[in-house]
């Protein structure tokens, strides 16, 4: 008897770290996750999810989850409404990438590289590869210009924020979607770095957040604030690569500061106030706040890192590359190393 060829696809996506934000939707029912505002982020290539889809020998209709085990993967811990978005997502992908589930049972097989649930975005990670995973099981090209701008549209509606996974180094998701950002700093002058300070789940979810927000009286102007500093910060990224590119450099690590402190206001200002921050946070932020001083004063040429934390406690700095910069983030790993684990990601 020959044996049956049971059909299996796998990918990996990487996780975005946003600058200007994603916070509020135009609708927390509609379940199209439509933003209020534009967003940008960077692609964090050295912090993937993996995803395997596989059919079983089971009825169609059947889905099941378990960890993706390979050498250097973590599994998430899925909750069981984490399990159902994720479930829900796959039913989407089939239906609209194909002609609906395949004949036999689907198993959904995911990890990441690094921690989950603690503010590395591991839900735009996850949904851009599961997304990626079914439409390689479909035999799509992926890599294709109009498939991927569809992959991302569709990845939007089971997490926003993974639809900016599609597009690297930069990606920009306004009204048209998610695209990648032109004429900014490549990813060869940047470096990626994570503080870790607490790597427990989060207690409100970044979908909990989007829907809390709606209380906070400081949401009104927030999609017009969001759009001024967007403009503004790509302008100064721009500006960043020509003559005098360190003052515009400069002045984006200021506004992506100010951004990152406006979602958290946006939270602590919500009825009822929920927040991110772990007293190690702040030591960073303070301590990051003290060593750019210091550099700056050592060498006038320093660019200071932007930094930014999402919905958890860590902090994420993107320096420009130079000698200073190694320099900074070797002493911050020393200053750092009783209260918090660095992460450095390559960004590809
Ligand atoms: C704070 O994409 O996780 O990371 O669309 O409900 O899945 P859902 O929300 P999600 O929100 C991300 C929020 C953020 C900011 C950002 O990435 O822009």
């Amino acid at each position: 008897m020959s044996e049956i060829q049971l059909k299996s696809a796998t990918a990996t996506a990487p996780s975005n770290i946003a600058l200007i934000k994603y916070m509020g939707k135009t609708s927390n029912h509609d379940g199209t996750n439509r933003p209020v505002n534009s967003s940008l982020s960077l692609t964090l290539s050295g912090f993937r999810s993996h995803v395997r889809v596989s059919e079983i020998e089971k009825e169609r209709g059947a889905i099941d989850w378990a960890p993706f085990r390979k050498a250097g993967l973590q599994a998430p811990e899925l909750s069981e409404r984490g399990r159902e978005k994720f479930f829900q997502h796959a039913v989407r992908c089939f239906e609209r990438l194909g002609s609906g589930l395949p004949q036999r049972g689907i198993l959904i097989e995911s990890a990441n590289d690094f921690p989950s649930d603690c503010g590395l975005a591991s839900s735009a990670s996850s949904f851009a590869a599961l997304t990626l995973a079914i439409a390689t099981f479909l035999g799509l090209d992926v890599e294709e210009r109009s498939v991927r701008s569809k992959l991302s549209a569709l990845s939007r509606e089971g997490s926003g924020s993974s639809c900016r996974s599609f597009f690297s180094p930069w990606s920009v998701w306004n009204e048209e979607g998610a695209s990648r950002g032109e004429g900014l700093p490549g990813s060869n002058l940047l470096t990626h770095v994570a503080l870790v300070v607490d790597d427990s789940k989060k207690r409100v979810s970044s979908s909990e957040a989007h829907q809390r927000v709606s209380t906070s009286l400081l949401m009104r102007g927030r999609p017009e604030r969001a759009e001024t500093r967007l403009n503004l910060l790509l302008d100064c990224l721009k500006r960043s690569l020509g003559t005098d590119g360190q003052t515009s450099w400069n002045r984006a690590a200021q506004l992506v500061w100010a951004e990152s402190w406006d979602m958290h206001a946006l939270f602590e200002t919500s009825d009822p106030a929920f927040g991110y921050f772990a007293p190690e946070s702040l030591r960073v932020l303070n301590l990051v706040r003290d060593m750019n001083e210091a550099a700056l004063s050592r060498d006038a040429s320093f660019r200071f890192p932007l930094v930014t934390m999402d919905a958890g406690p860590n902090v994420h700095l993107i320096f420009w590359k130079s000698e200073q910069a190694s320099l900074y983030i070797d002493d911050l790993r020393t200053k750092v190393r009783s209260f918090a684990r660095m992460i450095e990601g390559a960004l590809i």
